[in-house]
């Protein structure tokens, strides 16, 4: 809400999520990202509502037994919109889902240096002997490429990309069956990015499932199964990664428009900006800024086979033009 009103920051997102599998959310800065992630960990400020269901299941992908769950039986199913904050809290933040915030500095204890956050999340959500606490925070900070000789230092002794590292050290200690990374390559060079993708895609290959927020599409390329593209509140794309990046490419006309804006691609910007979210227009928020609109943009189009967009032929429209067979 703002100024008194309320602002649709995230309307009719639709996804599911399965172990082992990276789903890459893009769009540019303001589309809803953050605030779709926040949601989903209850992290939301306390005048924003939310409607719908966010169900997060219990199984662990490899049956192995789990910090707060009886032996290897599955914990039960739980909706994520709609729990309490005692149960997110004790139950859910950091055990079932862990969360590399977009804002680490802000995330990261200002009086503890990044070895005792380490070692006491290591305490908290892992069964790890006390002898081998400095080991394993150790061997955390190493898998996000945290320098060991910083490990004594304070937040505020951190860059940007040293506290965006050790929020994701912090964040992979849990093994947490889903982790949401929300822009965790901040502030790193290539080669950094490289290593932090690639840690966080080993996440989902142990079974677990991780989304990965980014508006950097090679990232997303690197890491994801399948891309979700957000505009202006809505996902209008989701599509597997490989047909996203590869052939047949995007097909929502801003996604392909986010594709030709890289200098690798065709280094071709999409004209004028998002729309703001207060002022959203009735129709499709994208046609403003898209080579194809027509008057049957001035309604919102429904997904279909994943792209919500009214110029978009679907398989069954495809099909159709196709000749009968006899
Ligand atoms: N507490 C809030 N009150 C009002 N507007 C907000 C609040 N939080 C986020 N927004 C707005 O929601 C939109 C989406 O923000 P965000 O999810 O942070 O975008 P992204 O992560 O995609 O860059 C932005 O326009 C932002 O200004
Ligand atoms: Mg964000």
């Amino acid at each position: 809400m703002r100024g008194g009103r309320h602002i649709a920051a995230v309307t009719d997102a639709s996804f599911d999520l399965a172990p082992g599998e990276c789903l890459a959310l893009v769009g540019e800065s303001g589309c809803g990202k953050s605030v779709l992630a926040s949601a989903l960990l209850g992290l939301l400020p306390g005048n924003a509502r939310t409607a719908g269901a966010a169900v997060l299941t219990g199984t662990p992908a490899d049956g192995s037994p789990r910090p707060g769950a009886a032996g290897s039986a599955p914990l039960p199913g739980i909706d994520l919109l709609t729990a309490t904050e005692r149960e997110l809290a004790r139950s859910v933040r950091g055990r079932r889902v862990g969360l590399v915030p977009q804002s680490p500095a802000a995330h990261l204890t200002p009086v503890r240096t990044v070895r005792a956050q380490l070692e006491e999340t290591v305490r908290e959500l892992t069964d790890v002997p006390r002898h081998e606490l400095r080991s394993a925070a150790e061997g955390a900070a190493e898998r996000a490429a945290f320098p060991a000789d910083h490990l004594d230092r304070y937040p505020h002794q951190l860059s940007g990309g040293l506290a965006q590292r050790a929020a994701t050290a912090l964040a992979l200690v849990g093994e947490a069956p889903l982790l949401i990374a929300d822009e965790p390559t901040t502030g790193l060079d290539r080669d950094l990015v490289d290593r932090t993708v690639d840690e966080l895609r080993r996440h989902a290959d142990d079974g677990r499932a991780l989304l990965m927020i980014t508006h950097d599409l090679a990232a997303a390329e690197r890491i994801a199964d399948r891309v979700a593209v957000m505009y202006a509140g809505r996902i209008v794309e989701l599509a597997d990664a490989a047909e996203f990046f590869g052939t047949p490419g995007p097909r929502h006309p801003y996604a392909r428009g986010l594709l030709d804006a890289l200098p690798e691609r065709a280094f071709a910007p999409i004209p004028g900006l998002p729309p703001e979210l207060g002022a959203l227009p009735d129709g499709c928020a994208f046609a403003a800024r898209c080579p194809h609109a027509t008057a049957a943009c001035a309604t919102v189009p429904e997904p279909v086979d994943g792209v919500a967009c009214h110029h978009v032929p679907t398989d069954a429209q495809a099909h159709a033009q196709e000749p009968a067979d006899a």
